[in-house]
């Protein structure tokens, strides 16, 4: 085994870009995916397809994991349990801080450490380097495989709880989603009136600048000030139900602002009528939400 070897399972758009940034940078890569074809162009370009998950992990210590979610993970290694032991496990998958824990957990039962890891970028930004992914979990193990991790990406540390990783991830991601598909709402209303989403992209790239907002607002929320000197939570209100008629008389789902509209009046029957909408921040900590809006719990399957 030399420091330039590494193990890629799953071969996702995601894995597949991890495995040519490697072999990009001359490492040896032993890959493995449920469905095989998947690792054909790779297998071309240099890589070596493992035929069993158990031969993909006794290639290398360093085994980097990109699957849809953890439960592809227990699926895939389940079975694989032996051949676990001494393996570091680079979990470059999505998913809740509660499920990264419980699967190094899991993994440390049999002999393996877990790192989490939170890909701040698309396929495209792999190997690039302005790119960023969070890891967390043993600093040594960490360490140990730093510059192999870092062909893919930057790499930002967390520390050792195998959460934290995941949650820096999914604070991103709840703005990430929430942007994208309130973009592509838009675009829908859009589309009725006969705009096209390339011409409205000029304004949808301006209104998606939201940076002056936040960094006014930011340290205004870390100071409990909501004061309603720039915006009122009543006109948010009022604005929104605009937005909503619109959205109903152009034909397309309003999901999507009623959910903000909804939002905006648990404020202004929680008495903040004249502080800012900022002050919807509490309003979401204190979950007012009616019982059943959020979604279930995902089934969790377990070798
Ligand atoms: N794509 C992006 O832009 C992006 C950006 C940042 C982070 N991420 C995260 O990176 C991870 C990988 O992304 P991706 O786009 O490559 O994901 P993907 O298209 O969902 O593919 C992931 C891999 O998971 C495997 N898989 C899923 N369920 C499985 C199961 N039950 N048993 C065995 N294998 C299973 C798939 O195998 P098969 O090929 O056999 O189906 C595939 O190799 C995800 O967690 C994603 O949230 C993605």
């Amino acid at each position: 085994m030399t420091d330039r070897t590494v193990t890629v399972i799953g071969l996702g758009p995601m894995g597949r870009a991890m495995v040519n940034a490697f072999l990009d940078r001359g490492y040896q890569v032993t890959v493995w995916n449920r469905t095989a074809a998947k690792a054909d162009e790779l297998v071309r370009r240099g890589a070596r397809r493992a035929a069993t998950v158990d031969e993909a992990l006794a290639a290398n210590e360093l085994v980097v994991l990109s699957l849809t979610d953890y439960d592809a993970m227990y699926a895939i290694l389940g079975p694989a349990t032996t051949a676990l032991s001494g393996r570091v496990i680079a979990n470059l998958s999505s998913d809740t801080p509660e499920q990264a824990r419980e699967a190094a957990t899991w993994l440390a039962e049999r002999g393996a450490r877990q790192l989490t890891g939170g890909m701040q970028v698309p396929p495209s930004g792999i190997g690039t380097p302005d790119s960023a992914t969070y890891y967390s979990g043993p600093a040594d193990a960490f360490e140990a495989h730093r510059q192999t991790l870092e062909v893919l990406t930057s790499a930002d540390y967390q520390g050792e709880d195998p959460g934290l990783a995941a949650l820096r991830y999914q604070l991103q991601m709840n703005m990430f989603w929430t942007i994208m598909v309130s973009w592509l709402h838009t675009v829908a209303v859009a589309r009725t009136h006969g705009i096209t989403a390339t011409e409205f992209l000029p304004v949808a790239l301006k209104t998606a600048d939201v940076a002056q907002f936040l960094e006014f607002y930011a340290p205004r929320i870390d100071a409990g000030d909501h004061r309603g000197d720039v915006d009122r939570l009543a006109m948010g209100e009022a604005s929104i139900r605009h937005v909503l008629h619109t959205v109903r008389a152009a034909g397309v789902d309003t999901t999507l602002p009623a959910a903000v509209l909804d939002a905006f009046q648990r404020g202004m029957a929680d008495g903040r009528v004249d502080q800012s909408f900022t002050s919807l921040v509490e309003v979401f900590a204190a979950d007012t939400a009616v019982d059943g809006r959020d979604a279930p719990a995902p089934v969790r399957a377990r070798p």
